[in-house]
C-alpha cells in the first residue's frame, strides 16, 4: 500500500487543555496544571503496566481494601503514584481513592482548590492475564470558601468539572470530558506525548452489542433477565453479540466507540451492584451523557444520585441512547 509520510500536525492533551483554557476569560491554568498530573501518573501507570511481567509486579500485595477485595500490586503502586503526584501538583484539597478508606485531606503546604475522585486500577482480575486495565478519574471543584471537606467531594456526579480514564491496551488511550464533549488521545511512545486520535467522540445511538456479566444470571431481577431475553430472542432475528471483558474501562470504551449497553445491575446478592458510585459510576456516566449516550440505574439518573458515603455501589447501566431507553422501560 502507499505509505504516506507521518502528519506532522498534531495536537498533544497539553496543547489542546491549554488553548481550550485561553479561551476562558477566567482561567488560572490551576486546572490545566491538575490535568497535567493526571496524564503523568497515566504513563508512569503504563509503563508499569507493560513491564508488570518483568518487574515481578504481578500478583497479590497481601492486604485487602475496604470494600475486602484482595489488593494487586499493581493496585497498591498505582494508587501509590496518583497520590503522590496529586499531591505534589498544589492543586488538589481531597483525594478519594478505591483504595483508601478514608478521603485524603492534603496538607496545607500542597493544598489546591480541586478534589479527585479515582479507581487507580480498574480491571485487577485481569492484570495477570495481559488483559486490557485502566485509570478511572473525576475531578470536583471545592465549593466556594471551602478548604476541602468530605462534603466538597460528596456531591452528584452532575457537578463534575472534568471526567475520564485511560485505558492501558495495545496503546494507552486517554478519554476524557471537561463538560464539551468528549475527546480521545494516544499515548505515542516515541515523544511521550498523548495525541489527539478520537476527536468529539460521539456513541452510536443503537449499538448491536450487550455488556453484562452473566454469570450473575441465577442472581439477577426479573427487569433484567427479560430485557437480556429481549435481546437475545428478537423478534427479527437479529440477537445482539455478547462483549465482557471484567474491566469496566475497557468495556466502557468498546461502548462508546462501537455503540450497545454495558451493565453491572443490582441483583439478589448484591443490592446496590458491584461498581462504585464516586469513582467508576460518575466518571464513566459523565462520559457517557457527554458523547451523547445515557446512564441510569435503571431507574434513575446515574449523575443525579445524592452520595452519601465516599465508597457506595450503584447498579449501572450505560450505553448507546436507545439501548439505555429499552432497559429503562423494562423497569418501569
Ligand atoms: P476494580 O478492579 O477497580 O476493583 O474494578 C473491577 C470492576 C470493574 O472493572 C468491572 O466492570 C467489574 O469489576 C467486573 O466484575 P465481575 O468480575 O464481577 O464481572
Ligand atoms: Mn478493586
Ligand atoms: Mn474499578
Ligand atoms: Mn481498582
Amino acid at each position: 500500500f502507499d505509505q504516506a509520510p507521518p502528519k506532522t500536525e498534531i495536537i498533544t492533551l497539553t496543547s489542546h487543555v491549554l488553548s481550550q483554557q485561553q479561551r476562558h476569560p477566567i482561567a488560572t491554568g490551576d486546572l490545566t496544571l491538575l490535568l497535567t498530573a493526571i496524564q503523568t501518573t497515566c504513563k508512569f501507570i503504563s509503563t508499569n503496566v507493560r513491564r508488570a511481567g518483568l518487574l515481578n509486579l504481578i500478583g497479590q500485595a497481601g492486604s485487602s481494601n475496604i470494600q475486602g477485595e484482595d489488593q494487586k500490586k499493581l493496585d497498591i503502586l498505582s494508587n501509590d503514584i496518583m497520590i503522590n503526584s496529586l499531591r505534589a501538583s498544589g492543586k488538589c484539597a481531597v483525594l478519594v481513592s478505591e483504595e483508601n478508606e478514608e478521603p485524603i485531606f492534603i496538607d496545607t503546604a500542597h493544598r489546591g482548590r480541586y478534589c479527585v475522585v479515582f479507581d487507580p486500577l480498574d480491571g485487577s482480575s485481569n492484570i495477570d492475564a495481559g488483559v486490557n486495565i485502566g485509570t478511572i478519574f473525576g475531578v470536583y471543584k471545592c465549593r466556594d470558601d471551602s478548604e476541602g471537606t468530605l462534603e466538597d467531594v460528596l456531591r452528584p456526579g452532575s457537578e463534575l468539572q472534568v471526567a475520564g480514564y485511560c485505558m492501558y491496551g495495545s496503546s494507552a488511550n486517554l478519554v476524557i470530558s471537561t463538560g464539551q464533549g468528549v475527546n480521545g488521545y494516544t499515548l505515542d511512545n516515541g515523544i511521550g506525548e498523548f495525541i489527539l486520535t478520537h476527536p468529539n467522540i460521539r456513541i452510536p445511538s443503537r449499538g448491536k452489542i450487550y455488556s453484562f456479566n452473566e454469570g450473575n444470571s441465577l442472581f439477577f431481577h426479573e427487569p433484567v433477565t427479560q430485557y437480556l431475553e429481549s435481546i437475545k430472542f428478537p423478534s427479527n432475528g437479529k440477537p445482539y453479540s455478547a462483549r465482557y471483558i471484567g474491566s469496566m474501562v475497557a468495556d466502557v470504551h468498546r461502548t462508546l466507540l462501537y455503540g450497545g449497553i454495558f451493565g453491572y445491575p443490582s441483583d439478589k446478592k448484591s443490592k446496590n451492584g458491584k461498581l462504585r458510585l464516586l469513582y467508576e459510576g460518575y466518571p464513566m456516566a459523565f462520559l457517557v451523557e457527554q458523547a451523547g449516550g445515557l446512564a441510569t440505574t435503571g431507574t434513575e439518573r446515574i449523575l443525579d444520585i445524592k452520595p452519601t458515603d465516599i465508597h457506595q455501589r450503584c447498579p449501572v447501566f450505560l450505553g448507546s441512547k436507545d439501548d439505555v431507553e429499552d432497559v429503562m422501560r423494562f423497569h418501569q
